[in-house]
Parts: C-alpha cells; sequence; structure tokens
C-alpha cells in the first residue's frame, strides 16, 4: 500500500500502486472539480481539462510519467500540474486538488504537510 497526502482536505489515503488518481478521488468522495468541471467533464478520457491537480510533495517518480495527452493539455500550466484522470499513482505523494483555485492559507497548509513523515 502506498499513501496520497491531500493537504487541501487534509488527510492521507491509502491506496495500491498503479490505481488511477481520479479513481481514487471520487472514491474517496473527495471533490476534483471545480465548477466547471462539475458542470461537465469527460469522464476521464483526458479531454476536458478540468481534472487539474498538483503534486507539491514526494519523489519525481512517485506518479506516472506526463502522458501525451497531459502535454499537450498542460503546456501553459505550472510545471507541477497533472490531469488526475492520466496519473497512476507508483508510491507516496503530496497532491492539492483543483490547484486553479488555492486555499488562502495554502502556504500553511503545505508546511504542516511537510512537516508529518510521509509513509513510503
Ligand atoms: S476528467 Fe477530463 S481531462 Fe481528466
Amino acid at each position: 500500500m502506498t499513501t496520497i497526502r491531500f493537504i487541501r482536505e487534509g488527510i492521507d489515503i491509502q491506496c495500491k500502486p498503479g490505481e488511477n488518481l481520479r479513481d481514487l478521488v471520487i472514491r474517496e468522495k473527495l471533490q476534483l472539480y471545480g465548477l466547471k468541471g462539475l458542470l461537465g467533464n469527460c469522464s476521464g478520457v483526458g479531454q476536458c481539462s478540468t481534472c487539474f491537480i498538483s503534486v507539491e510533495g514526494g519523489n519525481k517518480k512517485s506518479l506516472s510519467p506526463l502522458t501525451s495527452i497531459e502535454e499537450e493539455k498542460l503546456k501553459n500550466r505550472p510545471e507541477n500540474w497533472r490531469l488526475a484522470c492520466q496519473t497512476l499513482i507508483n508510491s507516496s505523494s503530496i497532491i492539492l486538488t483543483k490547484p486553479q483555485s488555492p486555499p488562502q492559507d495554502l502556504e500553511v497548509l503545505k508546511k504542516n504537510s511537510e512537516n508529518k513523515k510521509l509513509p513510503r
């Protein structure tokens, strides 16, 4: 088992390596989508660009490499953004959901998250 730490929600969730990040978020009933994605999304086929997450910690290989779809869809986005539907979990990682509307206390949340040891 591996652990994904969701810093907005303040929770750690265990999952199996190889699991799709969007599937995990939905299974755990966390909020992945902003308003646009709630009104309509592509159900995980990489076409709507509404399932953004940002990677805030973990090692570089914690998540699968960018897919060709992400390379196209994330061209003008920060380097640490991913499409959850295109991302497979390899090992423990720290994630921010909806980075397009970050929480006001993001820096505090990040610091608190970094202070807790992340299981492998
Ligand atoms: S759910 Fe549409 S791009 Fe990820």
